[in-house]
């Protein structure tokens, strides 16, 4: 909140209400109130489109609309990946519109655990639906107590676009795979439950601290598969071995996110995806250096830039022609696609994506 907050005009206040699908955050409400600017009375806004909810602005502030535009930074349009055969200005605004809209709950259902958390989803009266194309991908309704139910049986707390990374990594059982971005390990899990509980995982994180509570989240699910350890992308983690599989869910402008943090679109700025974009083709050398003749390597980021997406790929395909883009089905829709998906927020209610899948030669 601390972009929104800083510059203390109404009309940051009414961008502030716009980008809350459901109520005013009590920070802007508080603030609002404390200097006088009360025709901001708190009104549930989720049901309202973006569109409706600029004109009721506009109405509080006894101004003319705020644009859709206005609710991102401008430098937007110009970092937005655009699909084929698809408007630049229309592709930016269906952006914005799905910033405004908080996505719901989704959990991932462990293996073989479907019915017992089923039941427990209806003993405790929690709206539940399958995503049908995704195992074990269920969206919730609203914003349930999930700790009681996560005492009963076993369930991740995980975005469906995280998941479909999980399921682009296709590990088969008995497999050793690399997160090298493991971070609290919402992968890393995904990965040995796909894996049957067999094979072994080595998670790696600049962070000691999501390791620890990677460690936590791992004990009786695949605990003992996993491997944690600190590593600042120099050494090699783990010198004279290679992988099946390498999975770089690399740190991102997180633009695929922004409908869950709001404030997160003015925090980020041009410079960060620049940034990010050099940690990025540095953690995917790394890790392709570590994958086995004919083994995987998947690259993911929760963000919908060009230049750390498509670019990345095709500036490291460009330089590394032992690896090609792996033709994969959409894990989304099962439409079959030549090794790069998109995520896009609208598809299914959750976080944008992109997901890249290469295989080195035999
Ligand atoms: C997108 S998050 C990973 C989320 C995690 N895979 C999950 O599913 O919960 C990116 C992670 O990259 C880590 N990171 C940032 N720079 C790094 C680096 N140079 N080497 C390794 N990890 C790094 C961050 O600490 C962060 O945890």
């Amino acid at each position: 909140w601390r972009g929104w907050l800083a510059p203390l005009s109404p009309a940051r206040y009414a961008m502030a209400y716009l980008l809350d699908a459901v109520e005013p955050h009590p920070a802007v409400t508080f603030l609002a109130e404390q200097n006088g600017f009360s025709r901001l009375n708190p009104q549930p806004a989720g049901a309202l489109t973006v569109v409706e909810k600029a004109k009721q602005v506009g109405r509080w502030l006894e101004m003319p609309a705020p644009t859709i535009e206005q609710l991102a930074p401008a430098w937007l349009p110009t970092q937005l990946h655009v699909p084929e055969n698809t408007e630049p200005s229309a592709h930016h605004l269906r952006c914005i519109a799905a910033f405004q809209i908080r996505p719901p709950t989704w959990i991932r259902i462990e293996r073989g655990a479907q019915n017992q958390v089923s039941a427990a989803l209806a003993r405790h009266a929690i709206p539940a639906y399958p995503y049908p194309q995704v195992a074990g991908a269920i969206r919730l309704q609203g914003s349930p107590d999930l700790e009681r139910l996560s005492a009963e049986v076993p369930f991740e707390i995980q975005d469906l676009a995280s998941q479909c990374v999980g399921w682009m990594c296709a590990p088969a059982p008995g497999e050793h795979w690399w997160d090298v971005c493991a971070g609290a390990g919402g992968k890393s899990l995904h990965l040995t439950d796909l894996m049957e509980n067999q094979g072994t995982i080595l998670a790696t994180d600049v962070r000691s601290g999501s390791l620890g509570v990677l460690r936590k989240r791992a004990q009786g699910r695949g605990g003992n598969m996993i491997a944690c350890r600190v590593w600042d992308g120099t050494r090699d983690p783990a010198p004279g071995r290679c992988f099946d599989g390498v999975l770089i869910d690399a740190p991102c402008s997180g633009i695929g996110t922004w409908a869950r943090n709001p404030d997160a679109r003015w925090r980020t700025t041009e410079h960060d995806i620049a940034q990010r974009r050099i940690i990025q083709e540095q953690l995917l050398l790394a890790g392709a250096d570590k994958v086995r003749p004919g083994g995987r390597l998947v690259y993911a980021v929760c963000t919908l830039t060009e230049a750390e997406t498509q670019a990345v790929i095709t500036g490291f395909l460009g330089t590394r022609s032992d690896f090609q883009l792996e033709p994969t089905p959409h894990p989304l829709t099962g439409r079959a696609t030549l090794g790069q998906v998109w995520i896009w927020p609208w598809e299914a209610d959750s976080n944008g994506m992109f997901i890249a899948r290469m295989k080195r030669a035999s």
